[in-house]
């Protein structure tokens, strides 16, 4: 459902077992997050994983605080109506209250950004708390983190064990009671995330959590079917964009190399009064007022 008005953080946790269910996405870009939110997405996440779309890397760890910022930017341009939130990159937060205060800080001034998002449960509930005091809203992230793959051991599954479902929830209970407004589950089991939701008062956004969560989230690349082939199993394909890069790019290439493109609808023409400065010069022709090649849409203007 798509509504006309700017969705607000409170306007989600009011969501909490009334609904509709969050529908979240990530987006680097101002021309993704259009797309995006016409297609009807509450929110818009500057996820760190774009280091790994974007940046090629295969972690989320070399993403910085000037990265996360310039990408918040261009998303902010292309969007009106989605909910904005930043991911605090990896060791942003974690030195201490003050840090984490500082990078949210510039996350919200100079990135545009409405929320931050932070990986960690009751080690970080003093964070919270003290951004939320600071009027900077708090989504949380529990389950798999990202920014631990080193200490997790890899990409894995989370909250298997009885022991490790209880911190889960343990955590969880401390991000809400540090006022955190809504929190990710990421890679736990469905019946761990069910037990979560039913157990705070904050909406829960799973990515491979199950259909238990008050709302999902999934990285755009992914959903639009972009990311390779090696596709974690949460990940559902809502298209087959990636195949239609492909195949656009190839028929550009085909266009070009047999002189097909560009054709006269595609090209401009010269002013009969003026004769083009490239007869003399063997530069381009230059007419006045005309903006760069991805400018006009036609010779008219
Ligand atoms: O970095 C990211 O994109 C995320 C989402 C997948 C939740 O944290």
């Amino acid at each position: 459902m798509t509504s006309a008005t700017k969705i607000t953080a409170p306007e989600l946790r009011a969501r909490k077992g009334r609904g509709p269910k969050i529908a979240a996405v990530t987006a680097y870009d101002a021309t993704f997050a259009r797309l995006l939110e016409e297609g009807g997405a509450d929110v818009l996440l500057v996820g760190d994983s774009l280091g790994m779309v974007v940046q090629g890397q295969p972690n989320t760890l070399s993403v910085t605080l000037d990265e996360i910022i310039y990408h918040g930017r261009a998303v902010a341009r292309g969007s009106t109506r989605a909910h904005l939130v930043g991911d605090m990159p990896f060791m942003s937060y974690q030195t201490g209250v003050v840090p984490a205060l500082e990078a949210a800080g510039r996350m919200l001034k100079e990135g545009a950004f409405e929320a931050v998002k932070l990986e960690g449960g009751a080690l970080y509930a003093e964070h919270v708390r003290a951004l939320v005091n600071a009027g900077i809203p708090v989504m949380g992230h529990l389950g798999l983190l990202p920014q631990s793959v080193h200490a997790m051991g890899g990409f894995k599954v989370q909250g298997r064990t009885e022991a490790a479902a209880e911190r889960l929830l343990a955590d969880a209970r401390a991000l809400e009671a540090a006022g955190a407004y809504s929190l990710v589950l990421e890679a736990i089991p469905s019946e761990v995330a069910r037990h979560v939701t039913e157990a705070i008062s904050i909406p829960t956004i799973g990515i491979g959590a199950g259909p238990h969560c008050d709302g999902q989230v999934l990285v755009c690349y992914d959903l639009l079917g972009m990311y390779g082939e090696l596709e974690p199993k949460f990940v559902k394909r809502f298209g087959e964009v990636g195949k239609a890069v492909v195949q656009a790019t190839r028929a550009y290439v085909d266009e070009v190399e047999r002189g097909e493109f560009p054709a006269p609808e595609h090209s401009f023409g010269t002013p009969k009064e003026q004769k083009p400065a490239v007869e003399h010069t063997g530069a381009k022709p230059v007419v006045a007022g005309t903006p760069p090649s991805y400018g006009p849409a036609s010779d008219e203007s």
